[in-house]
């Protein structure tokens, strides 16, 4: 069923419903499918779209540009180093005007309250292409994964293992509630989500009545068990480079190596990483090169999600 969400911004997942998740998840897929036999109708033409980021991306930089340019929309690269935003120019002053002359306003950057405040301004959809707190376009290319890989989404067990308050610990545990995932967050007890933040996403799992659960392990080996995913993520994000050495300390009995990927029990076990990966730290080699792994059809997937995102937002459907 198509739903409409033009017009909608695209922070977080919270702000919407399991079936509009699911309908996104439709629409990438189909927009994926077309794409392969080359067969579709452009549904971002004429589309301006702004694309800002205060930190460095390769993954959503080039996935939010191809998706444009293959729907017939004009992406334009911002650099923080080339606009005023925030530092010669308010944040709300910047966003009324490129709402002025865009259609849609990803942003990429350091606090949640920018790109919030860009909502809030611009009068055109703004989408959330990473923040410190939320990295919600990751989540639709992952749980796009999963299904892909699996056929479906309920009642499947993903399990964390890493800095598991980061951006990706949060989004995951919300895409995982409002999904029907069981999601299991193992990391040193200091970097494990606050209780409020895991009592919110029990809150999400149970309105949604999408049978999902939320759980903590410390434990890493107890925690993949049964893991139809294992999911890691850097163990220090952009912005905290000067934390490697303590994080290294903190979560090197977390590193997902050929050791813990067998202690899921299970040889279909699909292994998944937003990337960028370390390699040596979160993850080993041969679990990053194993035939299980997924982290290349999670980055080609950011583009057809995105995709969609863009579509439903200010497309022609
Ligand atoms: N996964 C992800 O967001 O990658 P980039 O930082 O390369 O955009
Ligand atoms: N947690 C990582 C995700 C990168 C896609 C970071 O914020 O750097």
């Amino acid at each position: 069923m198509a739903l409409n969400l033009h017009g909608r911004n695209f922070l977080t997942l919270k702000d919407f419903t399991t079936q509009e998740i699911e309908f996104l998840l439709n629409l990438s897929s189909d927009l994926k499918a077309k794409k392969r036999v080359r067969t579709w109708n452009p549904l971002l033409k004429g589309r301006n779209i702004a694309l800002i980021f205060e930190k460095a991306s390769t993954r959503t930089r080039c996935a939010f540009t191809v998706a444009s340019i293959d729907e017939g929309g004009h992406p334009e690269y911002l650099s923080k180093n080339d606009i005023h935003l925030g530092a010669k120019e308010d944040t709300k002053d910047t966003a009324r005007v490129l709402g002025r002359m865009f259609d849609g306003i990803q942003f990429r950057g350091f606090k949640h309250s920018t790109v919030e405040e860009l909502a809030k301004y611009a009068g055109v959809p703004v989408w959330n292409g990473l923040t410190d707190e939320y990295h919600p376009t990751q989540i639709l290319a992952d749980m796009l994964t999963i299904r892909e890989h699996f056929g479906e989404l309920k009642g499947k067990k993903l399990v964390y293992v890493g800095d598991a308050r980061n951006n990706m610990g949060n989004s995951l545990m919300i895409g995982c509630a409002k999904l029907g995932l069981h999601y299991v967050g193992s990391a040193h007890p200091s970097l494990l989500p606050t209780d409020e933040r895991v009592a919110e996403c029990r809150k999400i799992a149970e309105a949604s009545a999408s049978g999902g659960t939320i759980e903590m392990e410390a434990d890493p080996k107890k925690a993949v068990k049964d893991a139809d995913v294992i999911y890691t993520d850097v163990w220090y994000s952009m912005g905290e480079e000067d934390k490697a050495a303590e994080r290294k300390a903190l979560l090197s009995p977390y590193q997902v190596n050929m050791d813990l990927f067998k202690a899921t029990g299970k040889r279909d076990t699909i292994f998944m990483h937003c990337l960028p990966a370390y390699k040596g730290n979160e993850v080993t080699e041969d679990v990053f090169e194993h035939p299980n792994s997924r982290v290349f059809d999670e980055a080609e997937n950011r583009m057809h999600t995105i995709k969609a995102v863009m579509v439903a937002t200010i497309g022609d459907i």
